[in-house]
């Protein structure tokens, strides 16, 4: 945290056409959420009071609700990253403290980098601290232009001499601003340069012409990688699945083949954790201490209680909820299903809209019918009840607690606890008709080959 208020500006109002996608670039997901909502984390975290995201006009209808509660502003005509700021001009309203300006098409940033870059500009009273980076190919970047050990100026590459393109410290485009002078300084922006825009890297050198000092902040390449086709996309994609994979492992969770195991954003894993090869994480999980993923599961919507067991091969969707050591075994799917303590589904079984109490045995092939094509309706399986193979509980339905249900029952009445409930035909057996039938079949086939 840091002593004066932090406020941001993300600029977003770039189409993103090299996207070549009816969305804009900046929902466009990273660990399952928009990169611009890990730009409003980032910030969040290092306590932001105010953010405001610059989109542009057409935006309106999906930007401003994705990033809401962050205020939106409107940016008109894409004139420049200094004209984008500005179009936040009245959100930022009465702005005091240290104004970060960021892209949100940048999602990887860390609220480590952002903190020391707020420090650095408090610590040294600078108007404008950058944020700098040594990418291997510094081709189209602003280039910062040093003396005295300060940061005298950004020249766009195109505007750049030759001498000044040989330079490999580059702008990332990430600023902390003193935000008392802000849009002073931005009001004194023109756009007499290769573009004919309006350079928020110009900034600096008003600074220095009004006697404030300007600093540099360095962070790894990585970081501050910008997002502008698909292919960076999956770049960043990489880069924050390392991330996850790192801090899941440093936090006491074993990984197997880490590199084959997929996070979301929000992903939570307790210790002592085990996750196998080949496993997807979606969006909304939580995984209790202890528990064990097996290869090839898919979870996404789910808590998986202490010490339970999932996989190989299981599928948990949104608003499964398995009790502490519970298991769900290869080929069972569970959706919006509560399985209590101990409880088993350990083979090939569907278990939708379903509360199955504690320590119930769900035999192989038990599907809850929980939907007749028109509404979803409920199954409730009491604790200690055993389900029989190859069972359909058309729901709504009942299992008393210690019932039983015999295998391949079709089951379409609640059965009272302790009961047992069968539906099949009385099994019938006629003697010999087995062996009968073959030497019947064999002498067919014998005359059929004399024939021929
Ligand atoms: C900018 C910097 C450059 C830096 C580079 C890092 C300027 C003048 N140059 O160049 O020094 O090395 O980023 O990637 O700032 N945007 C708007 N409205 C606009 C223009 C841009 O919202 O009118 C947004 C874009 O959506 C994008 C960001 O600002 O997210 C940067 O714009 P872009 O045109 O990519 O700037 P660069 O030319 O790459
Ligand atoms: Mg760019």
């Amino acid at each position: 945290m840091t002593s004066t208020p932090v406020s941001a500006v993300i600029l977003a109002a770039g189409k993103g056409t090299r996207m070549k996608s009816a969305l804009p670039k900046v929902l466009h997901a990273v660990g399952g959420r928009p990169m611009v909502l890990h730009v409003l984390d980032a910030v969040a975290r290092i306590g932001a009071a105010r953010s405001v995201v610059v989109i542009g006009p057409d935006m309106e209808g999906d930007v401003a609700p994705a990033v809401a509660p962050a205020l939106t502003a409107i940016q008109h005509a894409q004139a420049g990253t200094a004209d984008a700021v500005k179009a936040a001009r009245d959100e930022m309203a009465g702005v005091s403290g240290t104004v970060l300006i960021l892209y949100g098409d940048t999602p990887l940033i860390t609220p480590a980098t952002l903190s020391a870059m707020v420090a650095a500009r408090e610590a040294g009273g600078h108007a404008v601290v950058v944020l700098g980076f040594r990418p291997e190919d510094p081709g189209p970047y602003g280039r910062l232009v040093t003396e005295d050990g300060g940061l005298s100026q950004i020249i766009e590459a195109k505007d750049a001499s030759p001498t000044q393109l040989e330079i490999g410290l580059c702008n990332s485009g990430v600023m902390a601003v003193d935000g008392a002078i802000l849009f002073d300084l931005l009001d004194r922006v023109g756009n007499d340069n290769a573009k004919g825009e309006y350079y928020l890297t110009d900034i600096v050198g008003l600074a220095r012409q009004s006697q404030r000092s300007c600093g540099i902040v360095e962070a790894d390449a990585d970081e501050l990688m910008g997002v502008n086709d698909r292919a960076d996309l999956a770049v960043a994609e990489s880069v924050f699945q390392s991330r996850r994979r790192a801090a899941a492992m440093a936090a006491g969770v074993t990984l197997r083949d880490p590199s084959s195991v997929y996070f979301s954003w929000d992903t939570e894993l307790g210790s002592d954790v085990t996750v196998e090869p080949h496993v997807v994480f979606g969006p909304g999980v939580s995984v209790a201490d202890g528990a064990e993923i097996r290869a090839y599961s898919h979870l996404e919507g789910a808590e998986v209680g202490v010490g339970a067991q999932v996989g190989p091969f299981a599928r948990l969707r949104p608003g499964a909820k398995l009790g502490a050591k519970s298991r769900v075994g290869n080929f069972v799917e569970v959706k919006n299903a509560i399985l209590g303590e101990g409880a088993k589904a350990n083979h090939l079984t569907y278990l939708g809209d379903a509360e199955i109490g504690a320590g119930a045995n769900i035999g192989a092939g038990t599907i809850t019918c929980n939907y007749d094509g028109f509404l979803k309706s409920k199954t409730i399986i009491g604790k200690g009840a055993f389900i029989g193979s190859n069972s359909a509980l058309v729901a709504p339905v009942r299992i008393g607690a210690g019932a039983i249900v015999g295998a391949g029952s079709t089951i379409t009445r609640d059965v009272a606890e302790d009961a047992l409930g069968v539906e099949r035909s009385e099994q019938v057996e006629v003697p010999r008709a087995a062996a009968r039938f073959r030497e019947k079949k064999a002498a067919e086939k014998a005359k059929q080959k004399k024939q021929e």
